[in-house]
């Protein structure tokens, strides 16, 4: 059945999420069932605790995604079967390893059963293809920007599946700055919400903080000086009993991180001569961030693509987006494939 639904999966890290799209690769159904709650006490995530919420989580989720894919193809008797499906996508990595078993688990053993082909999907590659959830038209080539929690890296996309790393970070990931400095407030988990919120009533330019590895002339980010420079500037003005106004520091903050991340994408995409530009992960939720990377993209001549605000953090139809795109290919997974919590673009 080439033209049936593909039920797709993605347990990465604290979503456990299912999405179905058709043929056409129109949305059926976009589960997500988050345990952000969970891991907020502790400050970030604990991977035993979301292995564990995944396995409790994920045959709910499916159920949902299934009921909520029949709603939409109006079918009256009784829910979307596992064996009307064409096949079945899943995160294989990067990611938490307990984490990623659990949603692999399930899908050969949903895959076995119904008896449709099992296809992996590369996380990564899946921030990526958020991009076509508003635009299915995209074509490569691309200067891509990934911003998430556990990665920052400049790819060239020469065509859908054929990747060039430009650079990534050196240390921190955008994401994981936003959580830290955050949590360095007291501001909880996760930290670019909260940031991007105060952000908007605060002056960019209130402190000057470090624009590491701007003038560095390669691909390359480093973070974890500007996390700390954020840090010794809290404990001074705490030591010297001012008050920190909280708006100005995480505008700062963002302005910091960003000019950088202006700076490196104008320049690969003059180093390759491409025109075109995507952004994703998490971070590209951020609205200050799409905002000035297009006003200014835009003023160089550049088409700048944006995923869905709600596709930028981990969820599973930009899984199933990828997930489309190889079994079109005939590009199956066996059924003793492991989750590859390394795996790189
Ligand atoms: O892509 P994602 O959901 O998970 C990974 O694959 O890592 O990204 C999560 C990251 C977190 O670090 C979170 O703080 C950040 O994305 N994030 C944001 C915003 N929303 C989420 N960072 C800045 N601004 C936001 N609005
Ligand atoms: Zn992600």
């Amino acid at each position: 059945a080439r033209r049936a639904p593909i039920l797709a999966i993605e347990s990465s890290c604290d979503e456990t999420a299912v999405a179905i799209i058709d043929a056409d690769g129109v949305l059926l159904a976009n589960q997500i069932s988050t345990q952000i709650d969970f891991h907020a006490r502790f400050g970030g995530v604990v991977p035993e605790i979301a292995s564990r919420k995944h396995v409790e989580a994920i045959v709910g989720v499916v159920d949902a995604a299934l009921d909520e894919a029949s709603r939409a193809l109006g079918l009256e008797g009784g829910p979307l079967a596992p064996t009307e499906l064409a096949a079945v996508g899943v995160t294989q990595g990067p990611g938490l390893v307990g984490a990623l078993v659990v949603g692999i688990a399930f899908a050969k053993g949903f895959a076995y059963a119904a008896g449709i082909p099992l296809v992996t999907v590369n996380h990564l590659e899946g921030h990526l293809f958020a991009n076509l959830l508003d635009s299915p038209d995209l074509e490569p080539p691309f200067i891509f920007t990934l911003v998430s929690g556990g990665h920052t890296m400049l790819v060239h996309v020469c065509a859908w599946g054929d990747y060039e790393v430009l650079g990534e970070t050196l240390d921190d990931a955008v994401g994981e700055a936003f959580d830290k400095v955050a949590k360095a407030l007291g501001l909880g988990y996760p930290g670019g919400p909260v940031i991007s919120r105060l952000a908007k009533e605060g002056d960019p330019h209130a402190i000057e903080f470090p624009r590491a590895m701007m003038h560095s002339h390669d691909f390359r980010f480093s973070l974890s000086g500007l996390k700390t420079a954020v840090i010794t500037y809290i404990d001074q003005q705490t030591k010297a009993g001012l008050v920190i106004h909280l708006p100005d520091l995480a505008a700062s903050f963002e302005a910091a991180v960003f000019d950088v991340q202006y700076k490196k994408a104008a320049e690969a995409l003059r180093a390759t001569g491409v025109r075109s530009y995507c952004l994703g992960g998490g971070v590209a939720a951020n609205p200050h961030l799409r905002q000035m990377l297009t006003e200014k993209l835009e003023r160089d001549g550049i088409r700048v693509h944006l995923p869905p605000v709600s596709a930028c953090t981990d969820n599973a139809a930009m899984i199933a987006m990828v997930a489309r795109r190889k079994f079109a290919q005939g590009d199956f997974a066996s059924f003793d494939v492991d989750a590859d919590p390394n795996m790189t673009l």
